[in-house]
């Protein structure tokens, strides 16, 4: 078995000993004689799975029992539709903050509901850094406000999130998990599950009870939360085996020390790239300094011509998913919680040598 460093912004790598549990599970799940996707979701031993899997976030991540935990379909995407749907006052309005692409889009269908406002927008900045508190206005009418916590294609994140008058909405699906926050400080975080919880194809949102009140009766059930509040998660069939998977990443994470110990783990992942992108004009990382990714780092090299040959070689010596997403183009590398130090250690020596050849 060779497994390579995968520095793939999502779906990403996942901890090797999930996926050895996965595996060792896949056919006779704890005596079932079945695989876990092939049981009923309202069977007794599903229910122990999907339970596990909910308290596992509310205990990493502290959730009071003011919020609930849903596990929905449709990513992270579907979320940018019924966020607003649910939210979205009749007759009212949405403060938005754009700070780059996931910002873009969630806008976008936020647009189709109602009114949204852009309270700030790096657009002529390239979106290379999030804005500071001092920038923010909001709106007295806004029925919340909406950041995406960490941009996953710019490599940019707010370091402190802003404090709002209404309810704070955060799109954290290139680093929940990633470091300890306070979940009482927002009204709702979402999350795709590719990066830190698991496969693709999942949504996690954390929402506090009362946000779910307010849906017109013009929205269909479905896409109601409270629809999925009732019938916790199980509404309609969920993919059973996302949930699973996520429950066992909840797991590990648990065994390896918490949020504490991966915020501090992946710190340090990022502090040792930024050394090394910092030391050399040769380099040419993107984001501001202020507002860097500790999930996704971003850069360039001298010209195209460089960056492909940078790419190419980085996949010879076992390291792939480097190429910058295919708007902005670049380098970047994406160091979720599952990515070993030893990936960022061996990615750092090859850059070396690289720019050594190179430069
Ligand atoms: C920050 C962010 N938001 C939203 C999405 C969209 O997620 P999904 O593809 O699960 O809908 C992504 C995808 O990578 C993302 O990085």
């Amino acid at each position: 078995m060779a497994r390579i460093f995968n520095f793939s912004a999502g779906p990403a790598v996942l901890p090797l000993p999930v996926l050895e549990q996965a595996r060792s599970e896949m056919l006779d799940f704890q005596g079932s004689g079945m695989s876990i996707m092939e049981m009923s979701h309202r069977g007794k031993t599903y229910d122990a799975v999907i339970k596990g899997a909910e308290a596992g976030l509310r205990r990493l991540m502290n959730i009071s029992g003011e919020y609930s935990v849903l596990f929905l379909p449709g990513g992270a995407s579907q979320q940018f539709a019924m966020i607003p749907l649910n939210l979205l006052r009749p007759g009212g309005s949405a403060d938005y903050v754009n700070t780059g692409s996931w910002s873009g889009k969630a806008i976008k269908e936020a647009k189709i509901v109602g009114k949204v406002n852009v309270v700030w927008d790096g657009k002529d900045e390239n979106y290379l850094r999030a804005p500071e508190a001092a920038e923010l206005s909001f709106s007295p009418d806004a029925s919340y406000v909406h950041i995406c916590s960490n941009e996953t294609i710019g490599g940019i994140r707010f370091r402190e999130y802003p404090r709002t008058p209404a309810p704070l909405v955060a799109d954290m699906s290139s680093d929940i998990m990633s470091r300890a926050i306070d979940v009482d400080g927002f009204g709702l975080i979402y999350a795709g599950a590719q990066k830190n919880l698991g496969p693709s194809g999942l949504a996690v949102v954390i929402l506090r009870k009362e946000q779910a009140e307010r849906v017109p009766d013009t929205v269909n059930l479905f896409f109601r939360y409270a629809t999925h509040m009732k019938e916790p998660s199980l509404y309609n069939t969920p993919n059973t085996w996302a949930v699973y998977i996520l429950k066992l990443i909840a797991e590990w994470t648990e065994r390896e020390g918490g949020l504490p110990a991966m915020q501090k783990r992946n710190e340090e992942k990022a502090a040792l790239l930024y050394r090394e992108l910092d030391s050399d004009a040769f380099w040419k990382p993107c984001a501001a300094k202020k507002s860097r990714s500790i999930m996704n780092v971003t850069w360039r090299l001298g010209g195209e011509e460089l960056e492909t040959r940078f790419v190419k070689e980085a996949r010879e010596a076992g390291m792939d998913g480097l190429k910058g997403h295919r708007s902005v183009g670049g380098i970047r590398a994406s160091i979720y919680n599952a990515f070993p130090v030893e990936g960022v250690e061996a990615l750092v020596e090859f850059m070396k040598e690289f720019k050594r050849k190179n430069g």
